[in-house]
């Protein structure tokens, strides 16, 4: 800026406050151009050019003949005659406007807790930044131009190549289709509404994920509890739910049941195959954290053989990476990855281009593998240290119960007594973990306990539930807890787990 570009200005803004101050009211008339030259000894221009500038401002006029003069309505009455109403209670009612009404996201953020037991929480710390800077420095030092505009939804080619090989060599999955979502809930969203409508069902187990029952009544869909037990979700239940019609979409999470951590075996899954056939009943498969699974190969994916094409594989690299990378894929036949890719067009175009082509080349060039491969051993390390851990505490005569998981993030543990009003005991101690009722799906809901899953104080739940709840849906107490074993390192986790179970039994050991 010339210095006599600043001149000006200063003039204008020095002139403007005056009139803000009401030092010069509206309607009257400044002192001529020449006259404020002589006063501020500055050049005749130099007024002008501020006077210009207040008048594009709209705080003053020229009028010919009679020189400049103060708007009557200045701008300022403008805005405060706006800012007078504002307070009025006539104010803008966003409450009454939006039409479709959001849980609002807890106030409970869970990294802010030291003791942090979150289910599914990888250990961020342990992500190699430095290596993927470089990848992601390298993506921008060679920016490939066509790419970074708008263009394909389905996402960037190289990286979509990347995952495909990647799932074929450890998930099996050939002969389907595969976009990149803005992570998994986008995928289970665009799915969602595509989908469903009014008055359709969604079969859930009985104990699950919320954000995607959330994504599924969006839709004004009903969600339909099935009976779970120790083996995973019921078969037989789920056949007489199909037969009562309306059911269009099957979400299941059958690895690592969320959040029981169970795996479906081979026979359930090809009877619910089979009645996903029978019922033309698509299936959402959440295969959200196949990568951790430590005694053996995994159960193949349903998707992996799916000779009906009714399986939407969905998973994620929130657990591999972090979920801030927002990078989740969908699997499924053409004809739907079309309408999901059209979808996203209208919804936000496509996912951010360097982060997919940074993530695509650490995949090239073998980083990626490397990653998971020190994290499953240190995740296995971590499961089998908080098993040790537990397995002491049973010995000191706790009366916890659980089973080791063969893979996933978190032990699912049977506290053998009431956890009503446990989580807010253990938040005041520094200490975050999910229990029970935090998965709980239920058909009926008294509308006190409506209330209490809507305020977030799921845990304020009366100890003995009402008798209309559905015969298979617990109906006493909740005694479940969930606690991830990946985020934190032995020290936390002995610390943590101390806080726990003396907050759950007290001096009892
Ligand atoms: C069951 C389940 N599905 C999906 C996700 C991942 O969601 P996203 O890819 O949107 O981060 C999670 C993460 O917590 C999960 O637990």
């Amino acid at each position: 800026m010339s210095g006599k570009q600043v001149k000006y200005l200063a003039i204008a803004d020095a002139l403007r406050k005056a009139i803000k101050e009401s030092h010069i009211a509206p309607t009257e008339a400044l002192p001529s151009a020449r006259k404020l030259a002589q006063q501020l000894s500055v050049n005749r221009h130099t007024v002008m050019a501020a006077l210009a500038e207040l008048v594009a401002q709209g705080w003053v006029e020229a009028k010919e003949r009679s020189g400049y003069r103060v708007v009557a309505n200045l701008p300022i009455q403008g805005s405060r005659a706006i800012n007078k109403m504002a307070k009025t209670p006539q104010s803008f009612d966003w409450k009454f406007r939006v039409k479709q009404n959001c849980a609002v996201t807890p106030k409970v953020k869970a990294s802010e807790y030291p003791y942090n037991f979150s289910g599914g929480q990888p250990d961020i710390r342990k992500f190699p930044f430095d290596e993927f800077k470089s990848h992601f420095s390298q993506t921008c030092q060679r920016p490939k131009i066509d790419d970074l505009s708008y263009g394909d939804s389905r996402g960037e080619a190289e990286l979509i190549e990347e995952i495909a090989r990647y799932l074929r060599r450890v998930r099996s999955i050939t002969e389907k289709e595969l976009m990149i979502c803005n992570g998994s809930q986008e995928a289970l969203y665009m799915i969602s509404q595509l989908l469903l409508q009014p008055g359709d069902k969604v079969a859930v187990e009985q104990l699950g994920y919320p954000p995607a029952w959330a994504a599924f009544e969006r839709t004004g869909a009903t969600l339909i509890a099935i009976k779970q037990d120790e083996r995973g979700i019921d078969p037989e239940h789920l056949a007489q739910v199909f037969a009562q019609g309306k059911v269009k979409l099957l979400y299941l999470t059958p690895l690592h049941q969320y959040p029981t951590t169970v795996s479906l075996d081979i026979s359930r899954r090809m009877q619910i195959y089979q009645l996903a056939v029978q019922y033309g009943v698509a299936i959402v498969e959440d295969d959200y954290d196949h990568e951790f699974h430590y005694d053996s190969q995994p159960i193949a994916p349903m998707a992996a053989d799916d000779p009906a094409g009714l399986v939407i594989y969905i998973s994620t690299f929130s657990k591999l990476m972090f979920g801030g990378a927002r990078i989740g894929y969908v699997v499924a036949n053409n004809a739907l990855i079309e309408q999901v890719a059209a979808y996203k067009m209208v919804m936000n175009h496509k996912c951010n281009v360097l982060v997919q082509q940074s993530v695509a080349k650490w995949m090239q060039q073998g980083g990626f593998e490397g990653h998971l491969r020190r994290m499953t051993r240190l995740y296995q390390k971590r499961r089998d240290f908080m098993v040790q851990q537990l397995r002491s505490y049973q010995e000191q005569g706790l009366p916890i119960h659980f089973e080791v998981p063969a893979g996933g993030m978190a032990i699912w543990l049977d506290t053998g007594k009431s956890i009503v009003g446990l989580k807010e005991k253990l938040l005041a101690h520094q200490v975050y973990l999910q229990t029970e009722v935090e998965f709980c799906r239920f058909k009926v809901l008294p509308d006190e306990l409506t209330n209490s899953l809507a305020s977030n104080s799921a845990n304020n739940l009366p100890e003995n539930l009402p008798e209309n709840i559905p015969s298979h849906l617990p109906k006493k107490e909740y005694r479940f807890i969930r606690l991830g074993f990946a985020a934190m390192n032995e020290a936390e986790v002995t610390e943590g787990l101390a806080i726990v179970m003396k907050t759950l039994y007290g001096s009892d050991y």
